[in-house]
């Protein structure tokens, strides 16, 4: 069933093990997500970014391909349809409006003020109609569709803003920015495990959500997971591990033209990168 990211990550922060967050690029993948989290029997959260959307029709496209590939599948665990960095007030009402059962306000490049403000609209909003919320403070580094953040500019969350907006905004998760990155990581992940720590304290059940989950060695998610994470993001290892596979697929058949030839191999690769993922993030057989 389509439900919003909330008993899920409940559940999760609870029994110490996350969610991931798969993004959405096109149909193969969902087609591929949709399909790993069945077999893994695994709850599901369909990252879709603004620019994804876009490009797959708009929300309510998107939200319609899900539909109609769960009905196909008929896939029994519970799913939900997040929007990934929700640049406004506006696009995430749109995303809600489109059918998404969950949505990002990503207000972390403003003020501590304006950010805890516009997420509070964005709660009063999605909350009415059952639909979860998840806020952001502090900048995480790398590139994502439109969000760029150089290295000088990517910032840690600091702790006491992070307890101020979660408490005053009630929303249902959390992403403080400690370090990690969108896309491949330059040199080592560095992540801020002594903050991560304390914020876990101070929000208390508040499941929290790493961004830039490609690129981190298990051991760092694993720790994550013990301060308080209960979702995390991956686009980027799937999008490699898909373009490995035409790449792949070319270097063997440079004169195939057949879309369904790479983009079925392409499709297959997503698959075992997400199933991989489900059993490091211990949701596998949580459905
Ligand atoms: O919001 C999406 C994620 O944070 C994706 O990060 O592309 O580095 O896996 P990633
Ligand atoms: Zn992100």
């Amino acid at each position: 069933p389509l439900v919003s990211m909330t008993d899920m990550l409940r559940e999760a922060k609870a029994n110490r093990y996350a969610i991931g967050q798969y993004n959405l690029n096109n149909m193969e993948f969902t087609q591929a997500i949709l399909q790993a989290a069945q077999e893994e029997q695994s709850p599901l959260i369909c990252g879709v970014s603004e620019g994804a959307a876009r490009y797959m029709g708009g929300f309510s496209t998107v939200v319609q391909m899900v539909k109609a590939f769960m009905d196909t599948y008929q896939i029994t665990v519970p799913v939900a349809i997040h929007l990934d960095h929700g640049s406004s007030f506006e696009s995430c009402v749109q995303a809600i409006h489109a059918g998404f059962t969950s949505v990002m306000i990503d207000g972390s490049h403003d003020p501590l003020q304006e950010n805890i403000a516009a997420t509070k609209r964005v709660v009063s909003v999605a909350h009415a109609v059952g639909v979860s919320v998840e806020a952001e403070l502090g900048r995480i580094g790398g590139q994502e569709d439109d969000i760029v953040v150089d290295a000088a500019e990517a910032m840690y969350a600091i702790p006491e803003e992070c307890e101020q907006l979660v408490n005053e905004t009630g929303v249902d998760c959390f992403a403080p920015a400690l370090g990690s990155v969108h896309g491949p990581y330059k040199g080592e992940p560095k992540l801020g495990f002594k903050q991560m720590e304390e914020i876990n304290k101070l929000v208390g059940l508040t499941p929290l959500v790493l961004h830039g989950g490609t690129g981190l060695p298990i051991e760092d998610v694993k720790r994550a997971i013990e301060y308080g994470h209960a979702k995390v993001n991956v686009n980027t290892e799937s999008q490699i591990s898909a373009t490995n596979a035409i790449k792949e697929f070319f270097d063997e058949n440079p004169d195939k033209y057949d879309p369904r030839k790479y983009l079925g191999p392409a499709r297959e690769a997503i698959k075992e990168t997400v199933k991989g993922k489900m059993r490091d993030f211990g949701s596998s057989g949580k459905a």
